[in-house]
């Protein structure tokens, strides 16, 4: 440690800063770490009340009546609801009330309130070689292998801690022998929608489980389709980072990343079919079709708004777009707003189908070209529907959802 850490865990830099250090200097006793290295960012998860609870709040509070305040630039994971439009999409009161106490108390702390999972759409982007601490697995997973930063599998009261201190301790996924592959994956089928992309991620994830896999065979991948597959490969395992050859940048500029590597799995028609069938459960109607997850960029809501074309919602079934502001406010400005919600459609921000209390509010059965909420959807014995965007828009307009 350096002096200046020395005194941040004597307390000489306050209570709160004392705190975040204990906890940083513990995980660097347990993962054997040599030192502390700066961070750019922080991306905190742990913001839904339905995670957190009354306990949460108190320790949030606590941090920031002992003086701690966040020394990098630190955004905020979607909350359990919409923060503006929360009783015109059912929430209940007292829910969000609480919700509010949890998002004053990160205020205080000092953090951006973007309540959005892919913080690298509006601005919070660690550029190659980044040590940052974010929390949110399908975010660490796109910081890690499509943006070529480093980060830990944090969880949010770690990366609350190094957003604190503006260090983390130096292990893990910070270290370059610790960024080389466990496994490769073949890709001997065409992928190019992002549903595609999830079923591989999900299957791939269950394979690895907590080893970097390498991908081969994938031609070309957009932003989208890497949200989509990092995503998944966080779900069914607990991936960090993965390498497409020659499309993320690790998998450009080193030529040791496949050393010693002899684990080799494939994936197929029969593999993507398989792993589409598990995540399907409903066969039927449909009350709830939910897209974005990870959050949607502008371009999945224009193709959303094009694919509704000029159809209505089925009047039984709530139909939720999910996003971030920024891109909600670039969606109203390009007119997709209006389509969608001209629809019977909703474009709801700051929260998502897992974290908002989905079960609570009545739903039975979600529809989602995400392979990460239709895996904690099921977890919340919701009936499940995974398939294409195209798909999930038919659903929504139509109501049924065929297996
Ligand atoms: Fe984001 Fe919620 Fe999915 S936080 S990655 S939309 S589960």
């Amino acid at each position: 440690m350096t002096k200046e850490e020395e005194k941040m865990l004597a307390g000489e830099c306050g209570k709160g800063m004392q705190k975040a250090m204990e906890i940083l200097n513990a995980l660097g006793e347990i993962y054997g770490a040599e030192r502390m290295v700066e961070i750019s960012s922080a991306q905190i998860a742990g913001v839904s009340y339905k995670n957190l609870g009354d306990a949460g709040i108190e320790v949030l509070n606590m941090l920031a009546d002992e003086g701690a305040r966040v020394k990098v630039p630190t955004t905020l994971n979607p909350a359990g609801m919409d923060l503006d439009a929360w009783e015109a999409l059912g929430f209940d009161r007292a829910f969000a009330e609480k919700q509010m106490q949890v998002i004053g108390a990160y205020r205080r702390l000092g953090l951006m309130l973007t309540c959005t999972c892919t913080p690298y759409l509006v601005g919070n982007v660690p550029r190659f070689g980044d040590s940052i601490a974010w929390s949110e697995s399908s975010a660490i997973c796109f910081a890690n292998s499509v943006l070529g930063a480093r980060t830990n599998r944090e969880s949010g009261v770690s990366a609350l801690a190094a957003a604190i201190v503006g260090k983390t301790p130096l292990f893990g996924f910070h270290l370059d022998g610790n960024r080389k592959a466990g496994m490769v994956i073949d890709v001997e089928k065409e992928v190019t929608e992002d549903h595609e992309f999830a079923a591989l991620g999900y299957y791939a994830g269950a394979a690895v489980k907590s080893k970097v896999p390498y991908f081969r065979g994938i031609k070309r991948a957009s932003t989208e389709n890497l949200k989509a597959l990092g995503a998944a490969l966080a779900a069914s395992g607990s991936v960090a980072l993965y390498h497409v050859e020659g499309i993320t940048p690790e998998a450009r500029v080193r030529k040791d990343l496949l050393e010693g590597v002899a684990e080799k799995v494939s994936f197929g028609e029969n593999e993507l079919r398989a792993t589409t069938e598990k995540l399907n459960t409903v066969d039927g109607k449909v009350d709830f079709v939910c897209l974005g997850c990870p959050h949607t960029s502008i371009e999945e809501i224009r193709k959303i708004a094009g694919l509704i074309g000029g159809r209505k919602v089925n009047k039984g079934t709530v139909f939720w777009v999910v996003t971030s502001k920024p891109v909600k406010a670039i969606a109203e400005r390009m007119g997709y707003l209006k389509t969608i919600e001209s629809a019977g459609g909703h474009v709801v921000t700051d929260t998502c189908m897992v974290v908002a209390p989905i079960p609570e509010m009545g739903f039975k059965t979600t529809v989602t070209n995400s392979a990460k909420a239709a895996h904690y959807c099921l977890g919340y014995n919701l009936k499940v529907g995974f398939g294409s965007l195209e798909k999930c828009v038919d659903a929504a307009v139509s109501g049924e959802w065929k297996k």
